[in-house]
């Protein structure tokens, strides 16, 4: 699917949240549980370490103040939001959606809220629709979320995959702009590939060998991704008639620095024009791009006028880009003028989640599942070094 932002509104981003997991867990905490090192994790992903989420801690945990920061940089209430969508592949559970539960969180009664599946594409994929639904003037004001705690899912005896991935959620308000934001999207699926990046046994399909951890096939996902990343960039700028040289920051998926450079050099963006964070969250799935534009707007890097180029892929395969105009600041940017409200009515259901979710399981709790190898290292405690960014706490928060 390929499209340009003509037709309709003007719409575009007007506020951005994130959060991440206080746990940091390095390479050097993760060579405990597998046979793995520091300098091998490095040199072929770039990745130095990663947030996990609290046993007690679900997707909606991570995304409530991810999107409480959201509104507030836009400057509305949940109230105002008639349009919800949760990218996820881990949501609280499989139902309610784990929108349902932001929206009923966040006071947004009006709102319509369901959980999107496109792997780690799927922010990609909700921000295409919440465009589309503003545009075609269905929704007025929409929250997109893009997150996961895919450290549930992950083998911790796997080192192929316990090494990619981290924790982290980031949340978008989509809004009717006086001028262009977004330009256009390119979105695609290759239900071919499937297996190569899955979780068999998850759903209804019965398997021979039915798992409940991430199996991937690395080298061919690998394959797809240097492919893809460029494929799907070049074809969104070619229908826009954009060239790369007029792209100013470049959001490709945070999966590895391998990837990255690969798809940086073929599209030709120099490398100051890059935004990379995955040396410090690994690949969060959906919450990647959000994660990294608040990063590059913590930076200052990511200014009002500023032309954007995103592009996400994952399991599916799935792949998006979207190219937009940054915004104009957003009425309530840095929550000047905003007056936070607390959750509305009886929206207890998280915590009674977390009643449920406060029974010890051995796959929630990954640094006792297995003694140290070598010998046991200090538990690593909450590190409070990513937080508040200089612009108003729009890089990953640590706390709630
Ligand atoms: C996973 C990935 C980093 C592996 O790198 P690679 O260079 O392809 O490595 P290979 O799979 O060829 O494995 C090379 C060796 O390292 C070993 N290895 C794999 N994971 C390891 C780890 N964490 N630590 C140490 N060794 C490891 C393999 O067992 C293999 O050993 P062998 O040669 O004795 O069989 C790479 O394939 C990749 O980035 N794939 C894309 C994954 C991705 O981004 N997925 C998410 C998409 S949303």
């Amino acid at each position: 699917m390929i499209g340009t932002a003509v037709e309709g509104l003007d719409v575009s981003i007007t506020g951005l949240g994130c959060k991440v997991p206080d746990r940091v867990v390095t390479n050097e905490e993760l060579s405990q549980y597998v046979d793995t090192t520091d300098e091998w994790i490095l040199e072929r992903t770039g990745i130095r370490e990663r947030r996990i989420a609290a046993p007690d801690e679900a997707l909606s945990d991570l995304a409530l103040p991810a999107c409480r920061d959201a509104l507030a940089q836009a400057g509305v209430e949940g109230r105002d939001i008639d349009l919800l969508i949760v990218a996820t592949v881990t949501p609280d559970m499989a139902f309610p959606s784990t929108a349902a539960i932001l929206a009923d969180a966040l006071g947004a009664s009006e709102a319509a809220a369901y959980d999107l599946s496109a792997g780690c594409t799927g922010f990609m994929y909700a921000l295409a629709q919440g465009y589309g639904m503003l545009a075609g003037g269905l929704a007025k004001r929409a929250l997109v979320v893009g997150g996961d705690v895919l450290s549930r899912i992950l083998d911790w005896e796997d080192r192929s995959t316990l090494v990619l991935f981290g924790d982290g959620a980031g949340a978008v308000v989509l809004e009717a702009v006086p001028e262009r934001g977004f330009i256009g999207f390119e979105l695609g699926a290759d239900g071919g590939g499937g297996a190569n990046l899955w979780l068999p046994g998850s759903g209804s399909r019965l398997f021979d060998e039915p798992d409940k951890y991430v199996k991937m096939n690395g080298r061919e996902v690998f394959r797809f991704a240097t492919r893809i990343l460029v494929q799907s960039a070049e074809q969104l700028l070619a229908r826009c008639g954009v060239s790369i040289d007029e792209v100013d920051l470049y959001v490709p998926h945070q999966a590895n620095t391998r990837i990255i450079d690969h798809a940086t050099r073929k599209l030709g963006v120099p490398s100051e024009r890059v935004v990379i964070n995955v040396d410090r969250y690994g690949n969060t799935s959906s919450g990647s791009i959000p994660l990294a534009l608040a990063d590059a707007a913590a930076d200052g890097r990511l200014r009002p006028g500023e032309l954007v180029l995103m592009t996400g892929m994952g399991a599916g395969l799935t792949w998006g880009s979207a190219l937009m105009r940054w915004s104009k600041e957003g009425r309530g940017r840095n929550g000047r003028g905003h007056r936070r409200r607390g959750p509305r009515g009886a929206p207890d259901l998280r915590a009674r989640q977390r009643r449920v979710g406060a029974r010890p399981r051995a796959a929630l709790l990954p640094r006792r599942r297995r003694r140290p190898r070598r010998h046991r290292r200090p538990a690593a405690g909450p590190r409070g070094d990513v937080a508040g960014g200089a612009r108003g706490g729009a890089r990953p928060r640590d706390r709630a």
